[in-house]
C-alpha cells in the first residue's frame, strides 16, 4: 500500500480542496443565513476557513487514509456487521489502559463501535455524569491522558472498532475557561453564554419553556449574585447554555470538533442538540436553526475529517426526531445517526401492555422506510432515564388515553402496578404535567430482579426471553444496535448510588452499575445461568446479524399489520429479497399462518437466529412466549 496520505499524483492539498468543494455550499449557505447579518461575519469567515485548513494540516496520516476508505465506502456504518456498546471508562475497566485490555471481550460480543461515555475533563464534584465539561481538549484525569486516549483509539481502530465520544455542544461547565472569563466580566466571553441583568427576559422565556430536571434543577435560569446576572441553565445550575447565535461559538466548537476527530474519534455524539437555539415564545427546542447549525457542523466535518460521522441526541417525539436525520433541505446532510427513542419506548410499552397495537401504529405511521445517508441508533437502555414519549394523538389512534397510558407505564416499571414484573425507580416527577420518567437496568425492568428474588424459575426464564427478544429486535429493525454496558450479562439495579453524595439526587445512577467481571466469568463458566444465557444469546444475535446482508440499514423497514395484538412484525426489503422478523410480546403462545409469512416475503420457513425450521408452508408457525424469528 502507498504511504498513508500519498495517493499518487493527488496531493493532500488537492484532496482537501476537492472535499471543500463537495461540501462548500452545505456549509456556507447555512452560515450565511445564520450569521450573514452579524457585524463580524467577514472576520468569522476568514477565521473558520483558516481553522478548517489548519485542522486538515494537523490530521494524522493514518486518519487521512481512513478518510479515503470511508469516502469509498460511505455505507460503512449501515452495514449489518456494525454493533455498538456504550461504557463508562471507570466503571468498565478503571481507566483507559484497562479498556485497552478488554477489547477482546468487546470483540467477542461482535462490537465494532464503542461509546466512551463522557470522558473529557469534567467539573469537579457532581458533573451530571461527565456532561458538565470543563475542558474539551483534555481527558478526565481519572481515566488517563490524551496520549492514553489516542493509544486506545488507535488500538480500537486496529481491531475494527470505531470510537464514539460525547460532544456536549449545548452547554459548558460553569468552570470552563470561557465561563470563568464571562464571570469576570469580559464582554466577549459574556456573549458566549446567555446572560441577563434582570429577570424580565428570562421570565418571558420561562412562559413557554419546559423543565428538563424539574426535581433537582427547577427553572431554566440561575441568578449569580457575585456578578449580578441571570444565566441560561437549561439542565443543571453548573451547565451554562452556549449562545449559538454568536458565530464565535460556531468557530470555537468547530475547532473542538476537529480536534477530537484528529485524536481518532470516529463517531461524535452531539449531546442535547434540540436545545441549541433559543426563540422567544417557543419551547426553545428543535427550532429550524438547530438543523442549520447541525448541517453546517456536519459539512465542516466532511471537509476535514470525512471518516467521522455524527450521532445526534434528541430524545423527542417521532415528528421532531426525524429532522435530526436530515429532512427537507437537510436531506442527507445532517446527522448520520439519531437515537430511535420511539422504538425504545414502544418496546417497553408493548411489553408492559402485552399489546403491540400502539407500537405497530407509531412505528408503522411516523417513520419513512429509508433514510438518506443516515440510520438509527437502536437501543433498549442507555445511561439516561426512560421518558414515556407517547403522544395523546397516537394513544387515541389505538383507543388509549395518553395520560393514563403514560401513568400506567411509570407505575408498571416502578414495579407498583399489580402483577408488574419490573423493578425501577422514578426519575424527575413533574407534578404539573404528571410526567414521571423511569430509571432501571434492562434486566431489572425486564423482570429478572424480581424473578431472582422470588427464586421463580419460570419468571427467570421469561425475563431472559424479554431481554433476548429486545436485543433481537434492535439488531434487526434497521440501524446500529447499541448495547448498554452490563446488559449483556443482565446486570441488576445498583442501589448503592443512594449513599454516594454526588449521585444520590439522580436516580439514573441506578442503572449505571460497575461492570461485574466476576459475573462475566461465571456466565462464561456456566455457573450463573441467567447471565450465561443472556451473554451467549447476545453474542449469537450479533453474530447472526452480521451474516444477514438484508439487515443493511440502507434496506427499507416495513412494519406489517398482523391483526394479532401480541405480535410486532416487520419486513426488511432488500433487492435480493425480504427478511420477515416476528416478535411475540406476550407470555402466551400464539401463531401466524405460514402462508401469511410467505406472502410477506418469507421464502424459507427457517429462523435465522436459532437456525431451526419454524413450520411448514401449509400450516401455522407456532410462536412461544417472547418468540423472535428472522425468516428469509
Ligand atoms: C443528554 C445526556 C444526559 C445529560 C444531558 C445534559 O441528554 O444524555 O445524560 O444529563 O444531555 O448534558
Amino acid at each position: 500500500m502507498a504511504a498513508a496520505s500519498d495517493c499518487g499524483t493527488v496531493s493532500d492539498d488537492t484532496l482537501f480542496e476537492l472535499r471543500y468543494a463537495r461540501s462548500h455550499d452545505d456549509l456556507w449557505s447555512m452560515l450565511e443565513r445564520l450569521y450573514g447579518a452579524h457585524p463580524d461575519f467577514e472576520t468569522f469567515r476568514v477565521a473558520l476557513d483558516d481553522s478548517l485548513r489548519e485542522a486538515w494540516r494537523e490530521r494524522p496520516a493514518d486518519l487521512k487514509l481512513l478518510d479515503l476508505r470511508r469516502d469509498l465506502e460511505p455505507d460503512w456504518f449501515q452495514r449489518p456487521g456494525m454493533t455498538g456498546y456504550a461504557l463508562y471508562i471507570d466503571r468498565f475497566a478503571d481507566n483507559l489502559k484497562g479498556v485497552a485490555e478488554r477489547l477482546d471481550y468487546l470483540k467477542s460480543l461482535g462490537v465494532t463501535y464503542v461509546h466512551f461515555m463522557p470522558c473529557l475533563k469534567p467539573r469537579p464534584g457532581d458533573s451530571d455524569g461527565g456532561y458538565s465539561v470543563m475542558d474539551y481538549r483534555a481527558i478526565n484525569p481519572a481515566y488517563g491522558t490524551m496520549a492514553d486516549f489516542e493509544a486506545v483509539t488507535a488500538a480500537c481502530r486496529a481491531r475494527g472498532i470505531s470510537v464514539c465520544v460525547d460532544f456536549v455542544i449545548n452547554h459548558t461547565a460553569k468552570e470552563h475557561a470561557w465561563a470563568e472569563k464571562a464571570r469576570a466580566g469580559d464582554p466577549a466571553y459574556r456573549d458566549y453564554y446567555l446572560m441577563f441583568e434582570d429577570h424580565d427576559l428570562p421570565g418571558r422565556y420561562e412562559k413557554t419553556l419546559l423543565e428538563v430536571f424539574p426535581d433537582n434543577a427547577p427553572g431554566n435560569f440561575t441568578w449569580y449574585a457575585d456578578f449580578e446576572r441571570w444565566v441560561w441553565t437549561t439542565f443543571n445550575e453548573h451547565q451554562w447554555d452556549l449562545n449559538w447565535a454568536n458565530p464565535q461559538i460556531f468557530l470555537e466548537m468547530t475547532r473542538v470538533m476537529l480536534f477530537l476527530a484528529n485524536r481518532g474519534v470516529e463517531i461524535l455524539r452531539l449531546d442535547a442538540v434540540a436545545f441549541i437555539w433559543k426563540r422567544m415564545g417557543t419551547r426553545c427546542q428543535s427550532e429550524p436553526e438547530c438543523h442549520m447549525l447541525l448541517q453546517a457542523l456536519r459539512a465542516a466535518c466532511r471537509i476535514v475529517a470525512p471518516a467521522v460521522i455524527h450521532l445526534e441526541e434528541a430524545i423527542v417525539s417521532p415528528a421532531e426526531m426525524l429532522p435530526y436525520l436530515g429532512r427537507g433541505e437537510h436531506d442527507g446532510k445532517e446527522g448520520n445517526l439519531a437515537y430511535h427513542n420511539s422504538l425504545m419506548v414502544q418496546f417497553w410499552s408493548a411489553l408492559a401492555a402485552r399489546d403491540t397495537q400502539l407500537m405497530t401504529h407509531v412505528l408503522g405511521t411516523h417513520f419513512p422506510p429509508t433514510l438518506t445517508n443516515a440510520t438509527y441508533a437502536t437501543y433498549l437502555r442507555c445511561h439516561d432515564d426512560i421518558g414515556w414519549a407517547v403522544t395523546d394523538e397516537d394513544a387515541a389512534a389505538v383507543g388509549l388515553n395518553g395520560p393514563m397510558h403514560r401513568t400506567f407505564l411509570s407505575d408498571f416499571y416502578e414495579g407498583d402496578f399489580p402483577g408488574s414484573f419490573a423493578k425501577g425507580e422514578p426519575f424527575q416527577f413533574n407534578p404539573e404535567t404528571g410526567d414521571k420518567r423511569i430509571s432501571g437496568t434492562c434486566a431489572s425492568l425486564a423482570g429478572l430482579e424480581k424473578a431472582e428474588a422470588g427464586a421463580d424459575p419460570t419468571a427467570i426464564a421469561r425475563a431472559i426471553d424479554r431481554i433476548l427478544m429486545g436485543h433481537a429486535l434492535i439488531a434487526s429493525y434497521g440501524g446500529i444496535p447499541l448495547v448498554y454496558m452490563g446488559d449483556e450479562i443482565a446486570l441488576l439495579n445498583d442501589y448503592g448510588y443512594h449513599s454516594v453524595p454526588d449521585h444520590a439526587h439522580d436516580s439514573r445512577w441506578l442503572h449505571r452499575p460497575r461492570m461485574d467481571w466476576d459475573r462475566v466469568a461465571r456466565a462464561e463458566a456456566g455457573t450463573d445461568a441467567a447471565a450465561g444465557q443472556v451473554l451467549a444469546g447476545l453474542r449469537r444475535i450479533f453474530a447472526r446479524r452480521a451474516a444477514v446482508p438484508e439487515l443493511h440499514a440502507g434496506n427499507a423497514t416495513e412494519v406489517l399489520q398482523t391483526g394479532n395484538a401480541a405480535l410486532f412484525v416487520f419486513a426488511r426489503r432488500a433487492p435480493t429479497g425480504s427478511v420477515v422478523c416476528v416478535f411475540n410480546f406476550t407470555e402466551t403462545w400464539t401463531a401466524i399462518p405460514a402462508s401469511w409469512a410467505v406472502q410477506q416475503g418469507a421464502r424459507n420457513l427457517r429462523d435465522m437466529l436459532s437456525d431451526a425450521p419454524v413450520g411448514d408452508a401449509g400450516g401455522v408457525i407456532p410462536l412461544p412466549p417472547y418468540a423472535r424469528l428472522w425468516m428469509r
